[in-house]
C-alpha cells in the first residue's frame, strides 16, 4: 500500500495506512526478530542539512535492524551543497545510489521539492518550521501504546508553537481523529500559526489558546512540551527573553491527572526539569524508542518488503 510512496507531511497517508504502520511497529516491538533481514541489500541515504541526533540515529538504527545499510551526511559543510550544488541535483544523485532517501533541511518546502526530482521515495525528516511527519508517527504510536487509543483526549502543546514543526505536524494529524480537544500554551510571540488555528476552526475541533500551563494542566491527558527553537529566531534577545517561559517541574506535575503522559520530541533544554524524569508519567524516553519501531515499519512498508 505504501510501497514507493514519499512522506512529506502527515496528510500524505490515510488514517488506515497510519494504523497499519502502528500495528506493524507494535509487532516489531513485541518480536525484535520480526523483519530482521527484510531489507538486506537495500540502501538508505540520510541527507541531513541541519543538526539531528534522534531522527538520524533512529532511521539508521531502523535500517540496520532491518538488515539494510545506510550512507549519507550529517553536516552540510561536508557535502557538495557547500560548493553551491542545488538540492535537486543532490537528491537526483543520492537516488541513483540509494533505494530511499531521508532528508532534513532548514528550508520549508525542501522535502516536497526533493520528492519532485527524486526517482526514489523521499521521507521528510523536518523542513524548517514546517513539518516533521515521522516525529508525528512516533508521537501517535506513543499515545496509542500508553493510552490505548487516539480518541477522546485533550492534548496540551506547550512552548514554542510558532517555530516547532513537530507541533504543526501533530496538531494537523490529531485533527483527523475522533473527539480530540487541544490546548495551545505559549507566550503570544510564540503562538501557533494562524494556518493551524484556521484549519482547526474549519474542522470544528475544540481548542483554546492560553498562556497558563498551571490552569490547563488539570484538564490534560497528554502534555506535549517543546524546546524554544533558537535557530529559527531572528534575534538572540528575543530568544533569551522567551526561552524559560515554561519549565515543567514537580510542582506543576502535581496539578496533572494520574493518567497524564508527558511527551517531548527532544532534545530538551530547560523546559522539563530533570526531577520530572523519575515520574512514571514522563514518557519522552519511551517515545524516542517507539520512534525507531515506527521508522522500521515505515522503511519496510515503503520498500515493499512486508
Ligand atoms: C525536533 C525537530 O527536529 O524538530 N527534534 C526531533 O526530531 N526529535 C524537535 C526539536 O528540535 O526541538
Amino acid at each position: 500500500m505504501l510501497e514507493g510512496r514519499s512522506l512529506i507531511e502527515p496528510g500524505n497517508f490515510s488514517l488506515e495506512e497510519m494504523d497499519s504502520l502502528f500495528c506493524l511497529a507494535e509487532k516489531i516491538e513485541q518480536d525484535e526478530k520480526y523483519l530482521r533481514e527484510s531489507c538486506r541489500g537495500r540502501l538508505l541515504a540520510t541527507l541531513f542539512f541541519e543538526p539531528s541526533t534522534r531522527t538520524r540515529l533512529s532511521f539508521e538504527a531502523a535500517m540496520l535492524r532491518l538488515g539494510g545499510s545506510c550512507l549519507g551526511f550529517a553536516d552540510p559543510g561536508s557535502s557538495s551543497a557547500s560548493k553551491g550544488e542545488s538540492l535537486a541535483d543532490t537528491v537526483r544523485m543520492a537516488a541513483s545510489y540509494a533505494d530511499i532517501i531521508v532528508m532534513r533541511n532548514p528550508k520549508e518546502g525542501a522535502a516536497l521539492l526533493a520528492s519532485r526530482y527524486s526517482p526514489a521515495p523521499v521521507i521528510n525528516a523536518g523542513d524548517g518550521g514546517h513539518h516533521h511527519p515521522t516525529q508525528t508517527l512516533t508521537d501517535l504510536l506513543t499515545i496509542r501504546r500508553l493510552l490505548g487509543e487516539i480518541k477522546n483526549l485533550t492534548i496540551g502543546f506547550c512552548g514554542d508553537l510558532k517555530f516547532g514543526r513537530t507541533v504543526h505536524s501533530l496538531a494537523k494529524a490529531l485533527a483527523r481523529y475522533d473527539k480530540i480537544k487541544m490546548a495551545f500554551i505559549s507566550p503570544e510571540e510564540l503562538a501557533v500559526p494562524e494556518y493551524i488555528t484556521r484549519m482547526l476552526h474549519k474542522q470544528q475541533i475544540e481548542f483554546i489558546e492560553t498562556r497558563s500551563l498551571e490552569e490547563t494542566m488539570p484538564h490534560l491527558d497528554v502534555l506535549y512540551m517543546t524546546r524554544v527553537q533558537r535557530e529559527r529566531f531572528f534575534n538572540e534577545e528575543d530568544y533569551i527573553r522567551l526561552k524559560d517561559t515554561y519549565v515543567l517541574n514537580r510542582e506543576k506535575m502535581d496539578l496533572g491527572k494520574n493518567r497524564l503522559i508527558i511527551l517531548h520530541p527532544l532534545p530538551r533544554v530547560n523546559e522539563i526539569a530533570v526531577e520530572v524524569d523519575a515520574d512514571p508519567r514522563a514518557a519522552y524516553f519511551r517515545q524516542a524508542k517507539y520512534g525507531m519501531y515506527v521508522r522500521m515499519a515505515l522503511l519496510s512498508s515503503i520498500l515493499g518488503v512486508v
